[in-house]
């Protein structure tokens, strides 16, 4: 099984105004492809092939740098995609929003942990809400690192990396991540990941 780029699952001026049909052609079209076939090229004759994208991320992290950048953001962008909707943001589901609450505090204590978070991560990365030892917790990683890789099941992902944000926001990240949170974020894909992380 080789990486394969999926459709994005909405029309790619859907997230406008919120994240532009420009930045969606780029960051996906360009991006995402290009981690997909770099990955599919590195992964070619090595003990990779035919495994899934989690085991090739959690397989090279620390051994083969070069495949794990491109195989990490393989994983994030897949989920990406799905974590945005038009008409996103919002009320989240109950069963999440009282885990959250217990574990963070508030939603809006969460928002502005999240927000922080990305902030907070020098240069190109992503902000997380993973679930650790049971708890939901905000994460940030650099570059194509995940929570995977550090004993967390990701359930929601914002890239900070400018090719996610520049073109729309310039360098207004703090602005963008507000936007992600308040009127991009898909809570059910949330709901669901935290779900099968919690089985
Ligand atoms: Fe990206």
């Amino acid at each position: 099984m080789s990486f394969t780029l999926p459709e994005l699952p909405y029309a790619y001026d859907a997230l406008q105004p919120y994240m532009s049909k420009e930045t969606l052609e780029y960051h996906h079209d360009k991006h995402h492809a290009a981690y997909v076939n770099t990955g599919n090229n590195l992964m070619k004759g090595t003990e990779f092939e035919g495994k899934s994208v989690e085991e090739v991320v959690k397989g090279t992290y620390g051994k083969n740098q070069p495949l794990f950048n491109n195989a990490g953001q393989h994983y994030n962008h897949l989920h990406f995609w799905k974590w945005m909707k038009p008409n996103g943001g919002g009320a989240l589901p109950g069963a999440l929003e009282k885990k959250i609450i217990e574990d963070l505090g508030s939603v809006e204590k969460m928002k502005e942990d999240f927000v922080q978070a990305g902030v907070g991560q020098f240069g190109s990365g992503w902000a997380w809400l993973a679930v650790k030892d049971g708890k939901i917790t905000i994460m940030k990683t650099p570059n194509g690192e995940n929570p995977l890789v550090h004993g967390a099941q990701p359930i929601l992902g914002c890239d900070v990396w400018e090719h996610s944000y520049y073109i729309d926001y310039r360098n207004r990240r703090p602005d963008y991540l507000k936007a992600f949170l308040d009127d991009l974020v898909n809570w059910d894909y949330v709901a669901e990941m935290y779900a099968s992380a919690s089985r």
